[in-house]
This record gives structure tokens, sequence and C-alpha cells, in this order.
């Protein structure tokens, strides 16, 4: 069957596979509504985008996407209220920071309306697979790569652009343990460290496996030039509270423009909690641990909203963060959880009806 929804074509499913899932006790992105949008790249323009049942996509072997790497994404969430109401979180810096990507990694820019309406038009369709219960979410994965073949060390001519979405629960299930890098760099200077590029995530794997092994589950990756700053938490922006400011590092060409990063320093703020956004080297933060004034630490992300940290490894010692009654991470995971869910007032106008 086909329709048209904010004039894009709709080739629904035949079947549905919804009742296969069990909405009470999903995990993170393993299964996959029944639709996803896909539009193409060609003869130099964005073709019209379409919404069709979730199925497999054939490549060329030489697709650029597997040689070079030409690929890029974004992670969002859709949120249905009591009302039946569907919601997406400040959904326009999602598509912003996408092209900025893009640009960085030589892809052809996105218009507006395919990413917008073409999200608006798969949320319709699959509304019924967004979950309602507290902690889960519609996760959204847009993203665009390169289809176009060849061999050679240039950026593609085809392209494609998909989103699809996979009802979820909590990316992390409990606080996780971190260990401070030593070694391995996630991003350097004048790199594509900003950029949500497949490649940022591809290079975490083996540093992480090796962290992973000595006991901990995610690092806190630090400058390239000599580990002494802390920079990102895993796949997350990272915040410290050191007596009762909340400090994070400055975005840069090697740090990431989380959303989520930056709603929370508003927030922060409007809460009346000092923020400061400012380097930290590994050193305070070890004095900090050694001295009692580090309170707590939180990664911040799209995925797992707030992931509390509950300790660090450095130079072969463990620090443990003491459970705290104040937890700014707790607070402010609430709060930005209430406006996301429209369980809230918005002062921040930040979200956005479907
Ligand atoms: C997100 O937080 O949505 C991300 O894109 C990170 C990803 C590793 C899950």
């Amino acid at each position: 069957m086909s329709a048209i929804i904010n004039d894009i074509e709709i080739i629904k499913a035949k079947t549905t596979k919804i009742n296969e899932v069990d909405f009470d006790n999903l995990t993170f992105g393993k299964v996959f509504s029944d639709h996803m949008l896909e539009c193409d790249f060609k003869n130099g323009s964005w073709q019209a985008p379409k919404i069709v049942p979730y199925q497999g996509i054939t490549l060329d072997p030489s697709a650029k996407i597997f040689h070079y790497g030409q690929s890029v994404f974004e992670g969002m969430k859709a949120y249905k209220d009591a009302n039946e109401d569907v919601w997406l979180f400040r959904p326009l810096e999602n598509f912003k920071r996408l092209n900025i990507s893009s640009k960085r990694l030589a892809i052809p820019e996105l218009p507006e309306s395919y990413f917008m309406e073409g999200l608006k038009a798969l949320l319709e369709v699959d509304k019924n697979w967004i979950p309602t219960k507290e902690g889960s979410s519609l996760y959204i994965r847009p993203f665009v790569f390169a289809s176009g073949k060849g061999f050679h060390a240039s950026p593609a001519d085809e392209y494609k652009f998909i989103i699809c979405t996979a009802p979820s629960g909590a990316y992390f299930s409990g606080k996780v343990k971190v260990l401070i890098e030593e070694t391995y760099s996630r991003s350097a200077n004048g790199g594509v460290g900003f950029a949500k590029a497949g490649g940022n995530y591809a290079g975490q794997f083996y540093p992480t496996q090796l962290a992973v092994e000595k006991g901990y589950q995610q690092v806190i990756w630090t400058d390239d030039t000599n580990h002494e700053y802390i920079e990102e938490a895993g796949a997350m922006n990272i915040f410290v509270r050191i007596n009762n400011t909340l400090v994070t590092g400055p975005t840069s060409d090697r740090i990431l423009d989380g959303i989520t990063r930056k709603s929370i320093i508003e927030l922060a703020k409007a809460e009346g909690i000092p923020v400061e956004v400012r380097k930290i080297s590994v050193k305070e933060v070890v004095e900090a641990a050694k001295n009692g004034s580090l309170k707590e630490m939180f990664g911040a992300g799209t995925a797992a909203v707030i992931s509390p940290i509950s300790g660090f490894g450095y130079k072969d010692a463990d620090y443990d963060l003491p459970e705290i009654a104040d937890s700014y991470g707790s607070k402010l995971k609430k709060i930005i959880t209430d406006i996301q869910t429209n369980k809230s007032e918005d002062p921040f106008g930040w979200r956005f009806k479907v």
C-alpha cells in the first residue's frame, strides 16, 4: 500500500512485527520498527525521501563507505505522553549537527525539510512503536553514508540518508566505572572529534576493550597532546562536580557539541547550580578525589541521558566516588526527562510536538 504524508511517499510494510516485541523489557537498539526513511543523493542532488518497510539495503562492494568510512549519524529520541501526543527534543539541533558532521566528511548537506518532514512522517507511520514505559523511548538513528562506487580515495558521487528507529530502554543499566586513558586518543586538533562520524566510535572500541579487561566499563578520553585534560566519557560528554560547582570541558574540534551537554549547562544554571565550562585537568580530578571535593561525575548524551560514574581508575590506582544524597546528576536527569516526556513545563522551548 502506498500513501503520501507531508508530500512524502509511504510504502507500508505488509505485516507488522510489533506483536513480537516485549515493550516491558526493552534493551537498547536491538529491535527495529516496521518502517524506515530512505533518501538518495545522486546526479548532484538529494532525491525525494520515501518511507519504506524496514529492510536490508544492497550496496556495491566498492561503495566508499566500506573503504574510506564516509559516514555520519545522529541520535535522537521520540516520546509519547499520556494523551498519545508525540514529542522530540530539540530536533533542529540534531539536523544542524548532522550537516556540520557531513560538511567535515565532504558529504553533501541535507535540506532541512527532508530531515524534519521525513522524520515526522516516519513517526506518524510508526507511532505505535513509541514506548510509554518510564525510562524507555523510540531511539531514532538518522545517518548518511557514501553509497557511490570506486576505489579512488575521494568523496563518493552517491549517498544514502536513512532514518531507522528502535524502541529502547536504558543504554546503561547502572553506574559505570571508568578508566582515564593515558595512551590512546579519541580525537586530535584539526581532526573530526566534533563530528558524529562513525569512525570516531570505531576508534574507541579497542581501547575500551582493554579497559573492560581491566574491570572498567568505559574510558575517559583525554587530550591527544599530553593526556593532561579530561574530554569525554565513552561516547558521552563528561561533567564533574567539585564541591558544589559543576564543570565540563569547552567544545572544540576534539569534543562533540552534545545537545544533552548544552541542555544540562542551561538547566543547571537555571537551577542556581554554579557551572563552569573550562578545561579540567586529570591532576585536578585526582586531587579532588583524594581530598574529598570530587562529589560526583557523570556522562551526558542522548542515549544514556545522564549516566552516573561510580569511580575511576588512573595509573593503577582506583578512586571511588561516594554515594551522594543531593546528586546533581539525578536532579538534572529528572528535570530533563520530565521536559522531554511532557511531564512538566518547558520554559526553554526545547520540546517539539510532532
Ligand atoms: C547517543 O547518545 O545517542 C549517541 O549517538 C551515542 C551512541 C554511541 C549511542
